[in-house]
């Protein structure tokens, strides 16, 4: 009887272990992009908001996209915000030639506010600033960190400074985990870790530990070594912008997911 207890016992906190690893804790931004492809935001600003769709009849020809043309329309996040929840933002609606020049266009911005709740917009707003590189680090190591991760293909999986969470089917959690995630600090420790992530595609950690093994190789999506292609100073630099992004995430308006 009392031996029943016990493995009952031990198995609900084994349960309650394997509910906290997989957690899923998807950063806003990642949020924002999920449910931008489904609210058929990528129609208009096509893939991930980087390819505007041809706009016949307005002056610029095709709509704007989540990257380059982000800072010729909003120059804040609460303009952004304005122009997912209004379909434009409020300095534009004053503008008496953007409105023709709206009415002339074949696609115009929908006015979000009515289909979606404020979070939504928020984890949207969190998307379209990520897209766009919003803010920028003003850190020159950071900075350098940012070109170099561009360079080196980072972006690829992490996404636009390694701010989303992209699925990966077969890996623990279910998604590439983001810099600036909740699971940073389980998978990387220290300045020495990071540095084996990126040389060696793991941490010394998680090489040694059996079952991360396990879905590290069932994993579509693995982390590369980098070791032969980075230059001196890389890994520094990373570090920094890595450090940087973390520190205003928590500064910010995070909230669980
Ligand atoms: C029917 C096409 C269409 C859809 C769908 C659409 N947009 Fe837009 N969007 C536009 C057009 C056109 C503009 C340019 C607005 C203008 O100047 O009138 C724009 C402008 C914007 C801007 C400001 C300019 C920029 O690119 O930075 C943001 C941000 C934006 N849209 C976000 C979104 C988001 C997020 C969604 C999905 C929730 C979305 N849009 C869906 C057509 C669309
Ligand atoms: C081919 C896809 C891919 C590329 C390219 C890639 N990574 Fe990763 N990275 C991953 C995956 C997948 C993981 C998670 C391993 C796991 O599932 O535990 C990861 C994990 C990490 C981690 C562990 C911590 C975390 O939460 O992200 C760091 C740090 C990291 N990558 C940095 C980088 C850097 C820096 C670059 C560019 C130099 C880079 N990655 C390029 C796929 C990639």
């Amino acid at each position: 009887m009392r031996l029943r207890f016990v493995v009952f016992g031990a198995l609900l906190v084994l349960l309650a272990g394997a509910a906290i690893a997989l957690r899923s804790s998807l950063p806003a931004a990642e949020r924002g992009r999920r449910l931008a492809l489904r609210t058929g935001c990528f129609a208009c600003h096509g893939p991930e908001g980087t390819r505007g769709t041809s706009n016949p009849g307005r002056a610029d020809k095709t709509v704007p996209t989540f990257d380059d043309d982000l800072m010729m329309f909003a120059k804040s996040r609460e303009e952004i915000r304005e122009w997912i929840r209004d379909g434009a933002s409020a300095a534009k609606k004053k503008s008496e030639t953007w409105r023709r020049d709206r009415e002339r266009g074949t696609l115009r911005m929908p006015a979000f506010g009515r289909r979606l709740g404020p979070r939504q917009i928020d984890d949207l707003v969190a998307f379209v600033e990520a897209a766009g590189g919003r803010p920028e680090p003003e850190d020159s190591l950071a900075a350098r960190g940012l070109e170099r991760s561009r360079a080196l293909g980072c972006n690829g999986c992490h996404g636009p400074g390694g701010r989303l969470a992209r699925p990966n089917p077969g890996s623990l959690k279910g998604y590439v985990p983001s810099w600036d995630g909740r699971d940073f600090p389980e998978l990387v420790q220290d300045r020495a870790e990071f540095g084996q992530w990126v040389e060696h595609g793991v941490s010394r950690r998680f090489e040694q530990n059996p079952l991360a093994r396990f879905f590290l190789d069932r994993a579509v999506l693995r982390m590369p070594a980098f070791e032969k292609h980075l230059e001196p100073g890389d890994v520094d630099v990373l570090w920094a912008y890595v450090r940087w992004l973390r520190d205003r995430a928590s500064v910010g308006a995070g909230r669980p997911g």
